[in-house]
Protein backbone atom coordinates (compact mmCIF):
# COMPACT_ATOMS: atom_id res chain seq x y z
CA UNK A 1 0.00 0.00 0.00
CA UNK A 2 1.23 3.34 -0.88
CA UNK A 3 2.22 5.36 1.95
CA UNK A 4 1.76 9.57 0.76
CA UNK A 5 3.00 12.57 3.05
CA UNK A 6 1.62 15.94 2.16
CA UNK A 7 2.56 19.29 4.28
CA UNK A 8 1.21 22.82 3.88
CA UNK A 9 1.14 25.95 6.17
CA UNK A 10 -1.65 28.22 6.42
CA UNK A 11 -2.79 31.23 8.15
CA UNK A 12 -4.96 30.97 11.34
CA UNK A 13 -8.16 32.96 11.00
CA UNK A 14 -8.98 34.35 14.07
CA UNK A 15 -12.50 35.90 13.05
CA UNK A 16 -13.54 32.16 12.88
CA UNK A 17 -12.04 31.02 16.50
CA UNK A 18 -15.22 30.62 18.81
CA UNK A 19 -12.83 29.77 21.66
CA UNK A 20 -10.19 31.42 23.72
CA UNK A 21 -6.68 29.55 21.58
CA UNK A 22 -5.76 27.46 24.55
CA UNK A 23 -9.56 25.84 24.42
CA UNK A 24 -9.43 25.84 20.44
CA UNK A 25 -6.37 24.21 20.09
CA UNK A 26 -7.66 21.34 22.91
CA UNK A 27 -10.90 20.65 21.52
CA UNK A 28 -9.41 20.81 18.00
CA UNK A 29 -6.86 18.18 18.59
CA UNK A 30 -9.35 15.83 20.38
CA UNK A 31 -11.77 15.88 17.31
CA UNK A 32 -9.02 15.31 14.80
CA UNK A 33 -6.58 12.81 16.89
CA UNK A 34 -10.59 10.86 16.54
CA UNK A 35 -10.88 11.32 13.00
CA UNK A 36 -7.23 10.39 12.17
CA UNK A 37 -6.95 7.23 14.48
CA UNK A 38 -10.19 6.18 12.01
CA UNK A 39 -8.60 6.87 8.94
CA UNK A 40 -5.10 5.74 9.72
CA UNK A 41 -3.83 8.83 9.54
CA UNK A 42 -0.75 9.90 11.66
CA UNK A 43 0.93 13.63 11.62
CA UNK A 44 2.25 16.79 13.41
CA UNK A 45 0.93 20.00 13.93
CA UNK A 46 3.04 23.03 15.01
CA UNK A 47 1.73 26.32 15.59
CA UNK A 48 4.09 29.73 14.59
CA UNK A 49 2.66 32.66 15.73
CA UNK A 50 -0.34 33.61 12.92
CA UNK A 51 0.22 29.86 11.09
CA UNK A 52 0.44 26.43 11.64
CA UNK A 53 2.31 24.08 9.56
CA UNK A 54 1.06 20.48 9.54
CA UNK A 55 1.86 17.15 8.01
CA UNK A 56 -0.06 14.24 7.26
CA UNK A 57 0.76 10.62 6.57
CA UNK A 58 -1.20 7.87 5.58
CA UNK A 59 -2.36 6.01 2.74
CA UNK A 60 -2.45 8.38 -0.08
CA UNK A 61 -6.67 8.57 -0.03
CA UNK A 62 -7.53 9.18 3.45
CA UNK A 63 -4.35 12.07 2.92
CA UNK A 64 -5.97 13.91 0.54
CA UNK A 65 -9.40 13.26 1.93
CA UNK A 66 -7.62 14.90 5.48
CA UNK A 67 -6.06 17.93 3.33
CA UNK A 68 -9.79 18.72 1.67
CA UNK A 69 -10.95 18.68 4.90
CA UNK A 70 -8.47 21.20 6.14
CA UNK A 71 -8.63 22.99 3.24
CA UNK A 72 -12.72 23.86 3.98
CA UNK A 73 -11.61 24.46 7.47
CA UNK A 74 -12.88 28.31 8.41
CA UNK A 75 -10.42 28.15 10.80
CA UNK A 76 -7.81 28.42 8.46
CA UNK A 77 -7.35 30.42 5.29
CA UNK A 78 -4.35 31.11 2.66
CA UNK A 79 -2.95 27.23 2.50
CA UNK A 80 0.16 27.35 1.00
CA UNK A 81 1.47 23.66 -0.14
CA UNK A 82 5.11 22.90 0.99
CA UNK A 83 5.66 18.88 0.39
CA UNK A 84 2.52 16.58 -1.27
CA UNK A 85 4.29 13.17 -1.97
CA UNK A 86 4.99 9.26 -2.27
CA UNK A 87 6.57 8.44 1.05
CA UNK A 88 8.56 5.49 2.37
CA UNK A 89 7.70 5.63 5.79
CA UNK A 90 5.79 8.06 8.14
CA UNK A 91 8.30 10.06 10.28
CA UNK A 92 5.31 9.69 12.79
CA UNK A 93 4.23 6.56 12.91
CA UNK A 94 2.78 6.84 16.23
CA UNK A 95 1.10 10.19 16.67
CA UNK A 96 -2.20 10.65 15.69
CA UNK A 97 -1.48 14.47 16.20
CA UNK A 98 2.07 15.60 17.24
CA UNK A 99 1.64 19.30 18.68
CA UNK A 100 4.22 21.67 20.22
CA UNK A 101 3.64 25.52 20.44
CA UNK A 102 6.50 27.49 19.25
CA UNK A 103 4.61 30.72 19.47
CA UNK A 104 7.34 31.68 22.38
CA UNK A 105 10.25 30.88 20.46
CA UNK A 106 11.87 29.00 23.10
CA UNK A 107 12.25 26.00 21.07
CA UNK A 108 13.55 27.64 17.97
CA UNK A 109 16.35 29.57 20.30
CA UNK A 110 17.82 25.90 21.16
CA UNK A 111 17.24 24.63 17.39
CA UNK A 112 18.45 25.94 14.78
CA UNK A 113 16.61 23.58 12.30
CA UNK A 114 13.30 25.28 13.83
CA UNK A 115 14.11 28.79 13.56
CA UNK A 116 13.75 29.28 9.63
CA UNK A 117 10.06 28.59 10.37
CA UNK A 118 9.80 31.67 12.49
CA UNK A 119 12.45 33.52 10.63
CA UNK A 120 11.00 33.85 7.08
CA UNK A 121 7.52 33.32 7.90
CA UNK A 122 6.50 34.26 3.75
CA UNK A 123 8.69 31.18 2.81
CA UNK A 124 8.82 27.63 4.35
CA UNK A 125 10.58 25.51 1.63
CA UNK A 126 10.22 21.63 1.29
CA UNK A 127 13.70 21.09 3.23
CA UNK A 128 13.00 23.37 5.70
CA UNK A 129 9.85 21.57 7.01
CA UNK A 130 11.82 18.41 6.73
CA UNK A 131 14.62 19.53 8.44
CA UNK A 132 11.83 21.01 11.31
CA UNK A 133 9.51 17.83 11.26
CA UNK A 134 12.48 15.66 11.31
CA UNK A 135 14.02 16.93 14.89
CA UNK A 136 10.85 16.06 16.40
CA UNK A 137 10.63 12.86 14.98
CA UNK A 138 13.87 11.89 16.23
CA UNK A 139 12.55 13.37 19.69
CA UNK A 140 10.00 10.88 19.42
CA UNK A 141 12.41 7.94 18.23
CA UNK A 142 14.76 8.96 20.84
CA UNK A 143 11.91 9.02 23.83
CA UNK A 144 10.61 5.53 22.34
CA UNK A 145 14.01 3.95 22.76
CA UNK A 146 14.73 4.98 26.55
CA UNK A 147 11.23 3.78 27.41
CA UNK A 148 12.18 0.63 25.82
CA UNK A 149 15.49 0.46 27.27
CA UNK A 150 14.15 0.85 30.99
CA UNK A 151 10.91 -1.07 29.94
CA UNK A 152 8.17 1.43 30.29
C1 LIG B 1 -5.20 23.38 12.50
C2 LIG B 1 -6.15 22.35 11.97
C3 LIG B 1 -5.69 21.05 11.77
C4 LIG B 1 -6.54 20.06 11.27
N1 LIG B 1 -6.07 18.80 11.12
C5 LIG B 1 -6.92 17.83 10.74
C6 LIG B 1 -6.49 16.48 10.70
O1 LIG B 1 -5.34 16.15 11.00
N2 LIG B 1 -7.40 15.55 10.33
C7 LIG B 1 -8.69 15.87 10.02
O2 LIG B 1 -9.47 14.99 9.71
N3 LIG B 1 -9.11 17.14 10.05
C8 LIG B 1 -8.26 18.12 10.41
N4 LIG B 1 -8.69 19.39 10.47
C9 LIG B 1 -10.01 19.69 9.96
C10 LIG B 1 -11.06 19.85 11.02
O3 LIG B 1 -10.88 19.07 12.12
C11 LIG B 1 -12.34 19.63 10.30
O4 LIG B 1 -12.84 20.85 10.02
C12 LIG B 1 -13.30 18.81 11.08
O5 LIG B 1 -13.06 17.50 10.77
C13 LIG B 1 -14.70 19.22 10.75
O6 LIG B 1 -15.53 18.28 11.22
P1 LIG B 1 -16.69 18.67 12.23
O7 LIG B 1 -17.32 19.92 11.69
O8 LIG B 1 -17.56 17.49 12.13
O9 LIG B 1 -16.04 18.88 13.56
C14 LIG B 1 -7.87 20.39 10.96
C15 LIG B 1 -8.33 21.69 11.17
C16 LIG B 1 -7.49 22.66 11.69
C17 LIG B 1 -8.01 24.04 11.95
Amino acid sequence: MELYRACYRSKINWGNMRLPLPDEIDKTLLRIRRINRKAGVTGALLLVDQHIIQVLEGLTGPVLDTVYCVMNDPRLEAIEGIIHEPADFRLFPNSLMFFRDLTDGLAASKHDVLRPLLDHPADVTREEAYRAFGHFAQELQEGRLTNDMLMI
